[in-house]
């Protein structure tokens, strides 16, 4: 890698002697550009329900775009099933904590996320994404800077409403499939330990069942009177988490899951209000208290937004090398 660039410079200084300084610098810009820019943090997306990780008009086209803004960039987007059908098929169905485990072998084998790398999980593949850094932080790449939109870090406590993400198409079979199930039974051992969804379900109103069955949740939120200290010391270590929440979502409920906030059976709490964060169960106090947390809004329902809102308010304030340090 180095030795390429040093003969990329050098070849680039002889070729500037003869051009003359001015002329060469019009010609060449755009390849020292491309060098300077490849110096970019890579990127990781893990996309959400009924999505797969190279859909063409949804997380492909986001990638796509992130790679448009800042040339050279490395993007690795997540898929947990072989090829989109089974990758969107493993949003609804499977085992959650198989599928971080999988994902946490699979960047850690990945040479370009060696020096670490930016996330951004999407709706489920927020909390997804959270559970790599919780789980893998130590031992992995190292996760900088993670952005969730529209997560559910503190559950659904309904069935959610089936989404499309190519918008406004009616939804699948598989995800009225789903959303019966989960009515029917969220802690059934069958429906808990196959159905996504059941695994970040928290009824407010069954929240002994919650503790003592949820297979994913539950544990990624150190919900359970046994504390694994290790999320919470793996969490603190990132530079930024950043909490996009949707101001018309009504797909998660409630929507202030994707700040930390739980309703709880009574009232809406503040993530600062809950005692995952008073008792610093997973590390987000720490995370505050260092600055290093913010919370954001997105105008819409849920993940409703364009490509040019996300590059004006996600890539060029969070991913670009060159303004990433100074944001937040
Ligand atoms: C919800 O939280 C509030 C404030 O902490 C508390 O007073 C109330 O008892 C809680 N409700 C339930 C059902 O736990």
């Amino acid at each position: 890698m180095e030795q390429s660039s040093f003969h990329l410079l050098r070849s680039l200084l002889v070729l500037c002697v003869g051009l003359g300084v001015c002329n060469c610098l019009r010609t060449l810009s755009p390849r020292l550009q491309g060098l300077y820019k490849n110096e970019h943090t890579p990127v990781v997306l893990w996309h959400g329900m009924g999505d797969s990780c190279c859909n063409e008009y949804s997380i492909g086209a986001v990638g796509k775009r992130i790679q448009e803004a800042l040339p050279g960039v490395f993007v690795h987007s997540i898929a947990t099933g072989e090829g989109i059908l089974a990758d969107t098929e493993s949003s609804y169905f499977g085992n959650v904590n198989d599928q971080v485990a999988h994902v946490c072998e699979t960047i850690a084998a990945i040479p370009e996320l060696a020096n670490g790398y930016n996330a951004v999980g999407f709706s489920q593949g927020g909390q997804f994404m959270r559970a790599v850094a919780e789980r893998c932080q130590h031992t992995g790449p190292k996760m900088h800077t993670l952005i969730t939109m529209g997560a559910q870090h503190q559950g659904v406590m309904n069935v959610p409403e089936c989404w499309n993400p190519s918008f406004n198409m009616t939804p699948s079979l598989v995800c009225n499939a789903m959303q019966r199930l989960l009515g029917f039974g969220a802690y059934l051992p069958f429906i808990r330990d196959r159905l996504v969804q059941a695994q970040y379900f928290k009824d407010p109103f069954a929240l002994r069942q919650y503790e003592e069955h949820n297979i994913f949740l539950a544990d990624i939120n150190n919900d359970r009177p046994t504390k694994n200290p290790l999320y919470a010391e793996n969490l603190a270590t990132l530079q930024k988490f950043v909490m996009f929440r949707f101001q018309h979502d009504v797909t998660v409920v409630p929507c202030d899951s994707a700040w930390f906030g739980f309703y709880n059976g009574t009232q809406l709490l503040t993530m600062q209000e809950t005692a995952l964060y008073q008792e610093d169960w997973i590390g987000l106090r720490k995370l505050d208290q260092d600055g290093k947390l913010s919370f954001k809004e997105v105008p819409g329902g849920h993940m409703h937004f364009s490509l040019d809102w996300f590059e004006k308010n996600i890539i060029f304030p969070y991913l670009d090398s060159q303004s990433a340090s100074t944001a937040i």
